[in-house]
């Protein structure tokens, strides 16, 4: 048969285009039924989806018809309904429906943001949000950042060049000559809640888990910046070098701030590199009644920005900014065929030096079109959402005879447990974890399990704003009643 018969790839001839239609109609019908299912999950268990789910690999293919109705049956049906308001167990948000026609044309166009010559209009625009994204933060005026995966590559792009610049500063080249000496004196600081890939990426360039030290939080989750004080006199007085301070805007669980203003001064007076993990809590730079938690950022020599949590944008999406656009030469690398001095020096504009990927989706058309169809006042108003509804889900709780709330929300979490009368830590900490995991495998609701001063604890992420109080009333009478099976059982 020849190819041209049956042509699979997406191009301009009547027969691709007729196929691409179809293809994209019938999976868009698919999710308007999965949309409409009243489940939040189907409920099946891990080893019921291994014995469901088979691959069919066949020498002639199945064709896109029947192939879209496999994907349909065997993973759609089967998805966790993150738009469901009793899904509130992670950072993990329900998306913009224009996020949903960004995705069409990021995927149909196929730019890839490495070099302009590959995505020449994206380039620009990708630029201009970042020159936009910048001023949101209170940075000055310029293009240094990039979007990014999400949180975990803007840490590591904060912390490596934290790295990079505390060698140079020492006349090292890390780029060049890789690590060198005493590696062990070498320190990062972050909160005892701040995220642990700030752990995973201290281990990936190569200073490992021990080269983070914890510092104290508050009652609140927070940093407390005495206990930073006092650790980087210590620090100072056993030899040990610390290469950068991570601070975070919005723990994980408790949704914290850390007082970006002070750990600024400390940073300052130590003169050490200031990340802010502004991952989640970053969403605030939109908001107009909670902006000013966030007063401090424009301190920090890094940011990292995730539009995948509360901006409501599909996965992946995220940022990172680097204040001086200087310290980009650190990571700088020159490809003859991408980011050439020629181009360079007639102002052809490349993104490649400024990622730590090659190849690039264009995520920065999603937060671009979000913005512009929402307009700041609507994205504000669902952000804003979150965090008021959570903190009238915790007034409630705490009027709950036998629910415990365990701190006052911050951003859009929840933290609290139900409390059986028993003093027995260990069998409270294993009914909440159980009534997690049954309310899971009924398909009813998805509520995160999570640890709060070392005890486990239930955690309500209301991220969606389609969700309000009534709501996440149904939702707590579902986590008693699972409770009381549990302890009759
Ligand atoms: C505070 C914080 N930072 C970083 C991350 C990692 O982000 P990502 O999952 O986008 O890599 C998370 C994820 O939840 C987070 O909560």
């Amino acid at each position: 048969m020849n190819v041209s018969d049956n042509n699979p790839i997406l191009s301009g001839s009547a027969q691709s285009i007729a196929a691409y239609q179809d293809a994209i109609e019938q999976s868009s019908k698919a999710v308007v039924e999965w949309l409409k299912q009243p489940e939040m999950y189907q409920g099946k268990t891990v080893e019921q989806l291994r014995e469901r789910i088979n691959l069919n690999f066949t020498a002639e293919g199945l064709g896109n018809q029947a192939t879209i109705e496999r994907a349909v049956e065997y993973f759609l049906k089967d998805s966790l309904s993150v738009h469901h308001a009793q899904c509130v167990a992670h950072l993990h948000c329900p998306s913009l429906v224009i996020s949903q026609a960004a995705e069409v044309l990021i995927n149909a166009t196929n730019q890839s943001m490495d070099s302009w010559d590959q995505s020449p209009s994206a380039t620009i625009v990708e630029i201009k949000l970042i020159e936009w994204l910048r001023e949101q933060v209170g940075y000055q005026a310029g293009d240094a950042g990039v979007f990014t995966s999400g949180g975990t590559q803007s840490n590591l792009m904060g912390l490596m060049l934290a790295r990079d610049a505390f060698f140079a500063r020492q006349g090292h080249s890390i780029q060049q000559d890789g690590l060198t000496g005493d590696l062990s004196k070498i320190k990062v600081f972050c909160s005892e809640s701040a995220h642990f890939s700030v752990q995973k990426n201290m281990a990936l360039m190569g200073l490992g888990y021990r080269s983070v030290t914890q510092v104290k939080t508050d009652v609140f989750s927070r940093m407390d910046a005495a206990d930073l004080k006092a650790k980087l006199a210590q620090a100072q007085a056993n030899g040990e070098q610390v290469m950068a301070i991570v601070a975070t805007a919005g723990t994980t669980d408790a949704g914290a701030i850390d007082p970006l203003t002070e750990i600024a001064a400390l940073a300052a007076e130590h003169q050490i590199w200031m990340h802010v993990d502004a991952a989640w809590g970053g969403a605030l730079l939109l908001s107009e009644k909670y902006r000013h938690f966030l007063n401090g950022l424009e301190l920090a020599d890094s940011v990292t920005l995730d539009f995948h949590k509360q901006f409501f944008q599909t996965i992946s999406c995220g940022a990172f900014l680097l204040k001086d656009a200087r310290h980009y030469e650190l990571m700088r690398y020159q490809a003859a065929y991408l980011n050439s001095d020629f181009d360079e020096e007639h102002g052809v504009p490349n993104l490649v030096s400024k990622s730590l990927q090659t190849t690039r989706r264009f995520d920065a058309l999603k937060l671009w079109m979000g913005l512009e169809a929402l307009g700041k006042k609507q994205y504000a108003e669902i952000i804003d959402n979150g965090v008021t509804l959570a903190r009238q889900v915790a007034e409630f709780v705490s009027a709950q005879p036998d629910l415990e709330l365990v701190m006052q929300p911050q951003l859009a979490s929840v933290l609290f447990r139900f409390r059986p009368q028993s003093d027995d830590v260990a069998f409270v900490a294993l009914l909440n974890q159980r009534i997690g995991d049954v309310l899971l495998a009924s398909g009813a609701a998805n509520v995160g399990v999570t640890e709060a001063d070392g005890v486990t604890c239930l955690k309500l992420t209301l991220l969606n704003p389609t969700v309000c109080l009534k709501d996440v009333k149904v939702l707590l009478e579902s986590v008693k009643q699972t409770a009381e099976q549990l302890l009759n059982a």
